[in-house]
C-alpha cells in the first residue's frame, strides 16, 4: 500500500510508528531530504488547515509543492481528476492531496493510478474519512493524556455528516480507547457505528470523560429533512462550562475547525486552559511529514 486513504488499512502498529513519527518530527529542527518527491494539493472543496499544513510539511521535508487553482482547474473544462492527475504526474509529481466532495473519490483515483509511481492522500472525501485529521487528534490526546487505553473519550456533534467522527471513531477502535461516547441529537446520530455508543444525552456523554472532541455543525451537507435549530442545539450540545463540568476536571478539549463560535463551542472554552485546539493545529503539521514520508517508505523506497 502506497497510498493513505483511510485508518482502516492501517495496523495499530502502523498507526503507532506514524504518531511517534511525527512526535519525532516535532523534536527536530533538521528534517530529511526528499527533494526528488514533489506534491500536488488538489482541494476541491475549501481548506485552511489541512491545505496549508500539507503545504508546510512539504516544504519542511524540501519536496516541491504546487496548489492547484480549482476554481479555474480544467475539471471546469470537462477533464475528468483521473486525466489532470495523469498529467501532473507525467510534470514528475509524485503525491497527490485530495480533498473532494464526492465520497472515496481518492480509493478510485489510487484504483485508476494502479502501477504507477504515485500516491494519493485523502483530506478528506464527502462525509466517509478525514484521516489525517483523526490522527493528529490522536496525537494530541496521546500528548496530552498518554495512554489511550486508559481514557474515556466523547465525540460530541453533528456525527452523522462527520468525517472526521468517522475516522476518529475507526483510529479510536484500532488505537484500544477503553470508552468511546458519540454524542448527537438523534437527527444528527450516525447511521453507521463503527466503535463506541451512541447516547442524546450530553450529560451521559460527558460523564468522568478525559476527552472531549467537539465537531462542526456542517451546515453545507445538512439536507432540509435534518437541519435542527441551531438555538436549541447550543442550548443541549455546545461545549460550555454547565456541561464541561460533568468530565473529568482536567479533560480536554478539541475541535478539527473550522470552530462555529456560539453553536458548538461558546468563548471561553475555546480559548480557555482546557482547550488544545491549537495544539491540534500545530501537530497537524508534523502529523502530515510523518504521512507524507510513510507513504513514500511504505512503498519501499529508500530511507535518507
Ligand atoms: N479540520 C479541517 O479539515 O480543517 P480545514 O477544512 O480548514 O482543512
Amino acid at each position: 500500500m502506497s497510498h493513505f486513504l483511510d485508518i482502516s488499512q492501517l495496523s495499530s502498529e502502523q498507526a503507532h510508528q506514524i504518531i511517534d513519527r511525527a512526535f519525532w518530527f516535532k523534536n527536530q529542527t533538521h528534517y530529511p531530504n526528499y527533494a526528488s518527491n514533489s506534491v500536488a494539493n488538489l482541494f476541491y472543496e475549501n481548506s485552511t488547515r489541512t491545505r496549508v499544513s500539507f503545504e508546510l510539511a512539504a516544504t519542511h521535508l524540501h519536496m516541491p509543492v504546487v496548489n492547484l487553482d480549482l476554481q479555474h482547474s480544467s475539471e471546469n473544462k470537462g477533464e475528468a481528476i483521473f486525466d489532470t492527475v495523469e498529467n501532473l504526474a507525467a510534470m514528475g509529481i509524485t503525491h497527490f492531496v485530495v480533498r473532494h466532495v464526492q465520497e472515496r473519490l481518492p480509493h478510485k483515483l489510487a484504483q485508476q493510478c494502479r502501477g504507477s509511481k504515485i500516491h494519493i492522500i485523502n483530506a478528506g472525501d464527502g462525509i466517509h474519512a478525514h484521516p489525517s485529521q483523526a490522527m493528529l487528534d490522536m496525537m494530541t490526546v496521546i500528548e496530552k493524556k498518554s495512554d489511550p487505553r486508559a481514557l474515556k473519550v466523547a465525540i460530541v456533534g453533528d456525527i452523522a455528516h462527520s468525517r472526521v467522527a468517522n475516522s476518529l471513531q475507526v483510529l479510536c477502535r484500532l488505537m484500544g480507547v477503553a470508552e468511546l461516547r458519540l454524542i448527537a441529537p438523534s437527527i444528527w446520530q450516525p447511521h453507521t457505528v463503527h466503535y463506541g455508543r451512541v447516547t442524546d444525552s450530553i450529560q451521559e456523554g460527558l460523564e468522568s470523560a478525559d476527552v472531549v472532541i467537539c465537531l462542526r455543525v456542517q451546515r453545507e451537507r445538512i439536507k432540509a429533512s435534518e437541519s435542527y435549530d441551531l438555538q436549541t442545539y447550543r442550548n443541549l450540545y455546545a461545549v460550555n462550562q454547565r456541561h464541561l463540568a460533568y468530565a473529568q476536571s482536567d479533560a480536554i478539549v478539541l475541535h478539527p475547525g473550522p470552530v462555529n463560535r456560539g453553536v458548538e463551542l461558546e468563548d471561553d472554552i475555546a480559548n480557555g486552559p482546557q482547550s488544545v485546539i491549537l495544539d491540534q493545529v500545530r501537530n497537524g503539521v508534523f502529523m502530515r511529514m510523518a504521512i507524507l514520508e510513510w507513504v513514500l517508505r511504505n512503498a519501499g523506497q529508500p530511507q535518507q
